[in-house]
């Protein structure tokens, strides 16, 4: 009704020219003083409401519609209910500005602590204990890694000292060009497993090997060169296609052909379209995910890792991610989470978390299923029954 209200004074306002021209102001003026003063002590209620979501904002939008009140109130009698309109109405233009301002104020108050998150990643210098990316002085072989095999072995690990570790005590044995998958409830500590192939932190204890070698002994750059992830949301930023696609390689020498090749096998024809060198515009998740898997292609990582990549897509989409990355990184060592675990069921290996980061399980997927009581069989059950 107010807001009815609100709009009608509105109109005969943008409409008083036309009135007054048309000599209707008579009838105006009654259907005015009929609706407008009976209903106007209400408006403070319903005005703070129709403000701004903030607290502030509220606050302000009720306080003024209150003032203005009172002082159109206050010259009830002296004036008519069309002027008392005008005034009213001028009066919400103020409020508006003053509106404004806070909402700014409040914009400006979100945006900083990104500012200061950026402020606070520039100061980063110690990354797992050693001086982060320039310094770091560790060094692998030339050709390391020579392939993708994977040992985790007893690996403990918290995020901070003192909270209880997110794995404890994981134990697997990857060869190299194995696929497996991950599952287990959220919270069991699957991401924290891929995150440390990324020399994210210092173990605890524990030790991590890739192609035979302890990560703790490499750089993390050296590391990070060699693991690549498809996430579940994956970041573009602006830019053009191909400082997108690659990023921090620019060193690498492929050619134009190529980076377009690797777009066409990752079904990103339509980025072929805009140019190398045109903005990369508005990408699909799906999209997105398939440009991630074409940056991991163009690196040729031993490792590949998956983080409920399909989670955010519709079934084509999951679907068509999973066959280019089953067509393209045959022989690289893939662990792919996934919460639906169909599209795990083909995988060579299950590893299966408990909550706790400990290893509940890690075999064939068909081994698994004849575990009836397992986590693995009781959520494929339950996923193909249709609950
Ligand atoms: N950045 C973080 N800081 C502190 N604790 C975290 C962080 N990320 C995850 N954890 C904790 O580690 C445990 C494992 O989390 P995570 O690996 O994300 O599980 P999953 O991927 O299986 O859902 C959880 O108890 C979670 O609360
Ligand atoms: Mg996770």
């Amino acid at each position: 009704m107010n807001i009815g209200m609100r709009k009608f004074s509105g109109e005969i306002y943008d409409a008083s020219t036309t009135i007054v021209a048309m000599g209707r102001q008579p009838e105006f003026d009654r259907l005015i003083s009929s609706k407008f003063w009976e209903r106007f002590t209400m408006w403070p209620l319903y005005f703070g409401a129709l403000g701004r979501s903030n607290f502030y904002g509220m606050a302000v939008d009720t306080a003024w519609a209150t003032v203005s009140m009172a002082i159109v109130i206050s010259m009830r009698g002296q004036m008519a209910a069309a002027v008392a309109i005008a005034v009213y109405n001028q009066l919400e233009e103020l409020n508006n500005l003053i509106g404004y301002f806070f909402e700014y104020s409040d914009e400006a108050a979100q945006t900083l602590p990104n500012w200061m998150k950026i402020t606070e990643f520039l100061k980063v210098q110690e990354c797992v204990g050693k001086k982060c990316i320039e310094d770091d002085t560790r060094s692998a072989p030339a050709g390391w890694p020579a392939d993708g095999a994977i040992e985790m072995n007893d690996i403990y690990f918290d995020y901070r000292t003192g909270a209880p570790c997110a794995l404890n005590g994981v134990s697997v044995s990857i060869k190299s060009g194995e696929k497996i998958g991950v599952c287990g409830r959220t919270g069991a500590g699957k991401s924290t497993l891929l995150s440390v192939l990324f020399s994210l932190g210092p173990l605890n204890a524990g030790s991590v090997s890739i192609g035979g070698r302890d990560i703790k002994d490499v750089s993390c750059h050296e590391v990070r060169a060699n693991v690549a992830i498809v996430p579940q949301s994956p970041t573009l930023l602006d830019g053009t296609v191909r400082e997108n696609l690659v990023g921090g390689n620019r060193d690498a020498d492929d050619t134009d052909e190529y980076l377009k090749e690797t777009l066409r096998t990752c079904r990103l024809e339509v980025l072929v379209e805009r140019g190398l060198d045109g903005a990369i515009g508005q990408l699909s998740d799906g999209q997105r995910q398939l440009f991630c898997a074409a940056r991991a292609l163009l690196r040729r990582p031993k490792i590949l890792v998956l983080d409920e990549s399909t989670a955010d897509l519709d079934q084509d989409s999951a679907n068509e991610l999973l066959r280019v990355i089953d067509e393209n990184f045959k022989d690289t060592t893939v662990i792919s989470i996934a919460h639906r675990l169909n599209f795990i069921r083909s995988s060579d290996k299950i590893l299966v978390l408990n909550t706790g980061g400990t290893v509940a399980a890690f075999d064939t997927p068909e081994n698994l299923l004849k575990d009836t009581g397992g986590y693995f069989a009781r959520q494929m059950a339950e996923e193909n029954s249709g609950m």
